[in-house]
C-alpha cells in the first residue's frame, strides 16, 4: 500500500462508516471478514446471513451477526439502517438448487438486498460478480451475472464497485467437480494463469475492502488483474 493508501484508510477510519455484508459464510466472504477485522476501517460491521454461526466470536466488539430471511428481505429491512457501505460476496451453483434456485440467490437475493440498503441510505456497494459476465450470454452463469450487474447500475448508488474475479482458489467443505478439474488445470501453469483467469479467496476479500474506502468514479468494473494489483 502506497503512503496515498494508508492516508485514505486512516481518514476513512475517522469518518465512522458502517457496513453491512451479505454471503459472509461464503469462501470469498469469510476472507473478506477476515480483512475487515485486520483493517479495522469500519465502525460498525453487520452480517446478514440466513444461519446462526460462531464467527462474531473470534472477531471484534465491532461485528454483529443478524439472521434474515432472503425469502421476505422486506420484513428486515431496518437491519440496513445507517449501513452506508455494502459487501455482496452472495451466491450458489446450479448443481446446489437448479436453476431457480440459482436465479434466486444469485439475481434475486442479491437485487432485494441492493434495493433495501440504498432505500435505506446505503452509498457504496461492493459487489463480487464474475468473469465473462454478459447480460446477452448464452449461458445462464454469465447472462445472469451480466444481467445484476446491470440492474445494480441502474440502483445509482454514489459508488458501485463490480468485481469480476476469474476461478477462485480456496479450500472448500463441499467437492465441486468443476472447480476440481478447473484447479488440475490452472496448477502447471498457475504463476502465469493466476493474474488474468484466477484468484485466491484471500485477495478477493482484501481487494474488496481496500476499494470500499478509495471510491474511484460511480461505476467501476474491476477485473482479475486489477483485483491482484488493488491487492498488493
Ligand atoms: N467459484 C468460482 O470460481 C467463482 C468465480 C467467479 C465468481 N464467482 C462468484 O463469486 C461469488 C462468491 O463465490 P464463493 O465461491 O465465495 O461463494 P460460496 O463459497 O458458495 O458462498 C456463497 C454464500 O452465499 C450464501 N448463500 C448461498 N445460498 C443461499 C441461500 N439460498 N440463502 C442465503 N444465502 C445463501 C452462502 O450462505 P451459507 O453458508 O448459509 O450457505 C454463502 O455465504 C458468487 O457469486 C460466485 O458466483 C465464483
Amino acid at each position: 500500500m502506497t503512503t496515498e493508501d494508508n492516508d485514505q484508510a486512516a481518514q476513512f477510519r475517522q469518518e465512522g462508516h458502517v457496513a453491512f455484508v451479505v454471503g459472509y459464510t461464503g469462501a470469498t466472504g469469510k476472507e473478506l471478514v477476515k480483512a475487515l477485522s485486520t483493517t479495522s476501517l469500519f465502525k460498525r460491521v453487520v452480517l446478514l446471513g440466513r444461519r446462526k454461526t460462531n464467527v462474531t466470536e473470534k472477531l471484534g466488539n465491532e461485528f454483529e451477526e443478524i439472521i434474515v430471511d432472503f425469502e421476505h428481505l422486506e420484513n428486515h429491512e431496518d437491519v440496513f439502517t445507517g449501513c452506508d457501505v455494502g459487501f455482496n460476496c452472495l451466491g450458489t451453483t446450479r448443481s446446489k438448487g437448479g436453476k431457480e434456485g440459482f436465479l434466486r440467490v444469485d439475481h434475486d437475493y442479491v437485487i432485494k438486498t441492493a434495493e433495501f440498503a440504498k432505500a435505506k441510505g446505503c452509498k457504496r456497494f461492493l459487489h463480487v460478480s464474475s468473469q465473462g459476465s454478459d447480460k446477452d450470454s448464452w449461458f445462464l452463469y454469465t447472462k445472469t451475472k451480466g444481467l445484476v450487474e446491470e440492474e445494480l447500475q441502474n440502483l445509482q448508488f454514489e459508488h458501485l464497485a463490480i468485481f469480476r474475479p476469474g476461478f477462485l482458489l480456496c479450500e472448500r467443505e463441499e467437492t465441486r467437480i468443476g472447480e476440481k478439474i478447473a484447479a488440475c488445470c490452472f496448477s502447471p501453469c498457475i504463476c502465469c494463469c493466476l493474474k488474468y483467469s484466477a484468484m485466491p479467496t484471500e485477495t478477493l476479500g482484501l481487494a474488496m475492502v481496500r476499494r470500499a474506502c478509495r471510491p474511484n468514479g460511480t461505476v467501476e468494473i474491476i477485473d482479475n488483474p486489477t483485483i491482484h494489483y488493488i491487492a498488493t
